[in-house]
């Protein structure tokens, strides 16, 4: 079997390594994959946004089976141009997408279902947007509405602070197309955490739980980037607000999007505000998170080949997908500086920890996924903002915590930097 992974993130290093497990026969390709992926698949130099030239690719290659990791791809149609090719791939079409991909689309969704959301109104002028915020209770959320990297999201103080971010996007177009639209949200101060469910189209199942940590620096301080680390179970998920949340918030979104007529298909991350017993959908991502899924996938039973394709085959219903009953958790060794300027092109030294791949190191326990990563004359490079994801699981948290913060010590590259709170703020605190 010849399978396809999309991206070049640690998501995708994870989504490989869990293909591997569960099939290790399989024709593995990635593009543009990364350093560590290049360890155990083929890369392929085909940017994640050539969407022809991926589709090309998998015809010539009879790739039997795609997996998409990030989001602009499925935005710009990559389920649809590969169906519409005959070929099989695993990930929401282009209109299913826009629930990510258009911010005032996902409000305008919701709204109209009567699920929880925070008030918004949407401007694209930066005059009408003043007018409005001028008037509007501080803090308030600002946010372009199109794809912007987890950058796109600004909590605003004051009407001056509201004034600088709206003519960022607006004005600056710091964000380009993506922030032609603005959307301004009531700020809602509750606990914020996300939750994800695969689904087939008619059922769903749901990922194992996992809370990811935003904020670039130790006691979420600091500019907020894709995710510094995760760890999972989420600790404050407990078996009654997951009833809750899929009650109010899973269900009805799917209901909704079936009568609407819109077939979902792949992962639905809705990020969520849980206020006074009331919980609130801030946004979705149509695929899986990331680090999140570095934690949840090691955790992963079942066969996750046989997850894509019975999403891909509406057989979801008669799949089990079960987990370890343990703890996990992974942290990102980033660039200084990321997410705003950081230095690149960094040999990474990995002699302290003996293996620089997703080869499970040691006990079986711990995992070093690449992120950007590149690999030239047998050495890797720093190649990203995100560098790599050092992920360990096991029933001794003690453990676990110190598996990865003992790695990030071995580890050297220039500029390398992580958080030191990753799992330590809420299981020892
Ligand atoms: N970690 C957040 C995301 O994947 O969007």
């Amino acid at each position: 079997m010849k399978i396809l992974v999309v991206g070049s993130g640690g998501r995708e290093h994870a989504i490989i390594s869990a293909i591997v497990r569960s099939k290790p026969d399989a024709e593995i390709y990635c593009a543009p994959g990364n350093g560590g992926i290049s360890d155990i698949a083929r890369t392929v130099p085909i940017k994640q946004d050539d969407i022809g030239g991926l589709a090309g690719f998998a015809k010539s290659e009879k790739i039997n089976l795609t997996v998409v990791g990030p989001e602009l791809p499925l935005s710009l149609g990559i389920v649809d141009e590969f169906n519409a090719n005959g070929l099989r791939i695993f990930g929401p079409d282009r209109s299913s997408s826009l629930l990510e991909s258009s911010k005032q689309y996902a409000k305008a969704f919701l709204q109209r279902n009567g699920i929880k959301t925070a008030g918004y109104r949407s401007f694209t002028s930066f005059d009408a947007a003043m007018g409005f915020v001028e008037n509007k209770p501080h803090p308030a959320v600002i946010k372009a509405n199109g794809l912007a990297a987890g950058k796109g999201v600004f909590i605003s103080k004051s009407i001056a602070e509201s004034k600088k971010y709206l003519d960022l996007i607006l004005n600056k177009k710091i964000f380009g197309e993506a922030g032609e639209t603005v959307i301004v949200e009531d700020y809602i101060n509750g606990i914020e955490l996300s939750y994800m469910i695969v689904t087939d189209g008619n059922v769903y199942k749901s990922l194992a739980t996992t809370m990811d940590y935003k904020k670039a620096h130790d006691g979420d301080k600091g500019e907020n980037t894709g995710g510094m680390g995760s760890i999972s179970p989420h600790p404050l998920i407990s078996r009654d607000l997951e009833e809750s949340i899929k009650r109010t918030v899973i269900d009805p979104v799917l209901n909704s999007l079936k009568k609407e007529g819109t077939v979902y298909k792949g992962v639905l991350y809705a990020g969520l505000m849980i206020k006074d017993n009331d919980i609130y959908v801030l946004e979705f991502n149509v695929r899986f998170g990331d680090p999140e899924t570095q934690s949840i996938l090691i955790r992963l039973k079942s066969n996750i080949v046989e997850l894509f394709e019975s999403c891909i085959d509406g057989k979801l219903d008669a799949y089990d997908l079960e987990f370890e009953e343990n703890n996990s958790i992974c942290l990102v060794m980033a660039s200084s500086g990321y997410p705003s300027n950081y230095e690149t092109g960094y040999e990474i030294d990995f002699d302290g920890v003996g293996s620089s791949t997703a080869d499970i190191y040691n006990d079986k326990n711990f995992f070093i996924f690449h992120a950007g990563t590149k690999k030239k004359d047998g050495k890797y490079w720093t190649a990203g903002g995100r560098v790599l994801n050092l992920c360990a699981k096991g029933s001794n948290i003690p453990h676990i915590i110190n598996t990865v913060y003992n790695a990030a010590e071995k580890i050297h590259f220039k500029n390398a930097y992580f958080r030191n709170d990753i799992g330590r703020n809420v299981w020892m605190p």
